[in-house]
């Protein structure tokens, strides 16, 4: 199976030139599945809820699905990709999951990031698992991956292959994937933006880029520059996902211990 990770830096709020940008590199992309950053139509750092409502689409019936849902169709390829969903009155920063047959499933982000808080509201999905035939695919949004829990519960749920649509401006994310990898016994494809956003008299945002993919051994297979654009494609054994041992005699799920672990499900705050 081929998979791969787009990284580029959108013009914000230009979502056609993004999108189109978007297709374009698709066309000239061999893979099974590729994964697009987090809001990669519009851009980040909104500086109003009415902006975002403005930008946000509706999901599957939106212009960003349908032609992600064309090329995707055109080209026999699943996509994984973020963008601001307009349900009504309220609104998510979400990432569709669409193939050759049209709009699949939708993941809306748990843990918000910043300010975010002002804009969306928080994800209501829980952590979703798609069975796209070759793979399962788990999908989280950039900030879930400081909550390992979310990662964990994919990987619980049968995902084979983390899909993580990022904008990332934190330290650390790169290294933490590669160990959610390691941990659960899954591959991780980390999209990323490149470039900055500093708009209405804001803090710059610079994002981080590197995108990569891990093996499900916790070993590196690909990994971009912190500037790069494009998209970059492994080819992998996803069987591989599914054999979770670690020794002979230690398996990373049968060997977890449950009656233990009761903290993480309780409140939010230490006693
Ligand atoms: C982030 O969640 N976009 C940092």
């Amino acid at each position: 199976m081929k998979i791969g990770a787009y990284q580029g830096n959108p013009e914000f709020g230009l979502v056609e030139k993004n999108v189109r940008q978007a297709v374009t590199e698709l066309e000239g992309a061999d893979a099974d599945l590729v994964v697009m950053p987090e809001l990669f139509n519009t851009g980040y750092q909104f500086v109003s809820k009415e902006e975002a409502f403005g930008l946000a689409e509706e999901m599957p019936y939106g212009d960003t699905c349908r032609s992600m849902m064309e090329i995707a169709r055109s080209k026999k390829m699943h996509l994984v990709f973020g963008m601001a969903e307009r349900d009504g009155a309220r609104l998510f920063n979400s990432a569709a999951v669409v193939g050759p047959e049209g709009f699949i499933g939708r993941y809306r982000k748990s843990h918000l990031f910043y300010e975010e808080k002002y804009f969306f509201d928080p994800g209501d999905t829980g952590f979703m698992v798609f069975d796209i035939g070759i793979a399962r695919l788990g999908v989280m949004i950039c900030f879930d991956w400081w909550f390992p829990e979310a990662a964990r519960s994919l990987a619980l749920s049968g995902a084979d292959i983390i899909c993580h649509p990022a904008n990332l401006v934190l330290y650390g994310c790169h290294k933490a994937m590669i160990t959610r990898s390691l941990e659960n016994g899954v591959f991780s494809i980390t999209a990323n933006r490149t470039g900055s956003e500093a708009r209405g008299g804001k803090e710059p945002l610079v994002f981080t880029g590197e995108s990569q993919i891990v093996d499900n051994r916790g070993s590196l297979l690909a990994s971009m520059n912190r500037d790069g654009a494009g998209i970059v494609v492994v080819d992998i054994d996803v069987k591989r996902a599914r054999d979770k041992s670690i020794t002979t005699l230690n398996d990373r799920f049968k060997d977890r211990r449950p009656d233990l672990y009761g903290e993480i499900t309780k409140s939010n705050l230490p006693a």
